[in-house]
C-alpha cells in the first residue's frame, strides 16, 4: 500500500498571514491522521515563513503516524533534526526567494557535506530520503552517499501537458526502477492533485507521495479530514488497478 504523507506548510503559511494561534498546524496533523494520512511532513525552513520550532517539537510529540522532516544542510535546522529525531528527514534544496522548492537537490554539489549530514541523522535513528529531480545519475549517488530513499520530484511532470505528460511520466519510471534497482525506497512528490496522482501511484515499486497544496486547497471547501480521505481512497484505487 502506498503511504500518503500529507504536507501541512501551508496550515502554517495562512497562520503567519496574520502572526496569529490559527490555524494552527497541530489541529491540521491530527484532522489529516483522522482522515488516514500515513505521514505529516514539514519543511522547517531557515527564514520559517510557516512552520517553526514550536510546532516541530509539538509535532513530535504529538503525530502519531510518521513525522517527515523537509530541511536543508543549514547547521541550525541539521542540529535541531539531531535533537528532535523525526521519523523521517527528507533533504531538499532551500533558496530563499522561492515560492516553494523548485527542484531536486543537486547530490553533485558539496557531496562531503551531503554524505555527513546523511551519517549524522542516520546515526540518531532518522531514515533520511533526498529529494532529487528524476534522474539516474542522481539516483546512483544517493545510494552510494547512503540514503535510506528517494523523494523524485514530481513537479516537472505535474506541469507537463499534452506528449509531454508521458515523457515527464517515463523519467520518474526509469529513475524509479534505479532506485529499486539500488535498494532504495520510492518516494514522490510535488504538484501533485486529485487529478494527476494516479499515474504517479502506479509506478512500480513506489511506496511514499508527499502532498501538500492540492489537499489543503481542497480542505477550504470540504474540511481538511475529508479532503485527505478522497487523496487516500485515490491511492487505494491506483494500488489496487497496480497489483
Ligand atoms: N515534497 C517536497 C520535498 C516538497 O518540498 C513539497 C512542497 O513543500 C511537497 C512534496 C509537496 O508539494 P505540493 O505542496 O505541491 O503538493
Amino acid at each position: 500500500m502506498i503511504e500518503l504523507g500529507v504536507n501541512i506548510d501551508h496550515v502554517a503559511t495562512l497562520r503567519q498571514a496574520r502572526r496569529t494561534y490559527e490555524p494552527d498546524p497541530i489541529w491540521a496533523a491530527v484532522e489529516a491522521e483522522l482522515g488516514g494520512a500515513d505521514g505529516i511532513t514539514v519543511h522547517l525552513r531557515e527564514d520559517r515563513r510557516h512552520i517553526n520550532d514550536r510546532d516541530v517539537q509539538l509535532l513530535r510529540q504529538s503525530v502519531q503516524c510518521k513525522l517527515n522532516l523537509e530541511m536543508s544542510l543549514a547547521g541550525e535546522i541539521v542540529e535541531i533534526a539531531l535533537r528532535t529525531v523525526p521519523d523521517q528527514a527528507t533533504l531538499v534544496p532551500e533558496r530563499r526567494q522561492e515560492v516553494t522548492t523548485e527542484g531536486g537537490l543537486n547530490l553533485k554539489n558539496e557531496p562531503d557535506r551531503i554524505t555527513d549530514v546523511v551519517r549524522r541523522l542516520k546515526s540518531v535513528g532518522v531514515f533520511v530520503s533526498a529529494f532529487i529531480d528524476p534522474d539516474i545519475e542522481q539516483v546512483r549517488i544517493a545510494h552510494q552517499m547512503g540514503f535510506d530513499a528517494v523523494e523524485l520530484h514530481t513537479g516537472e511532470y505535474a506541469n507537463a501537458r499534452g506528449p509531454a505528460v508521458t515523457e515527464q511520466l517515463d523519467r520518474l519510471i526509469q529513475a524509479g526502477a534505479q532506485a529499486t534497482r539500488d535498494g532504495l525506497r520510492l518516494h514522490g512528490g510535488h504538484g501533485l492533485n486529485y487529478h494527476n496522482t494516479i499515474p504517479v501511484a502506479q509506478i512500480p515499486m513506489m511506496k511514499e507521495l508527499n502532498i501538500g497544496h492540492a489537499i489543503v486547497s481542497r480542505a477550504i471547501f470540504v474540511g481538511l479530514r475529508q479532503a485527505v480521505t478522497e487523496m487516500k481512497q485515490l491511492l487505494i484505487r491506483a494500488d489496487v488497478q497496480r497489483a
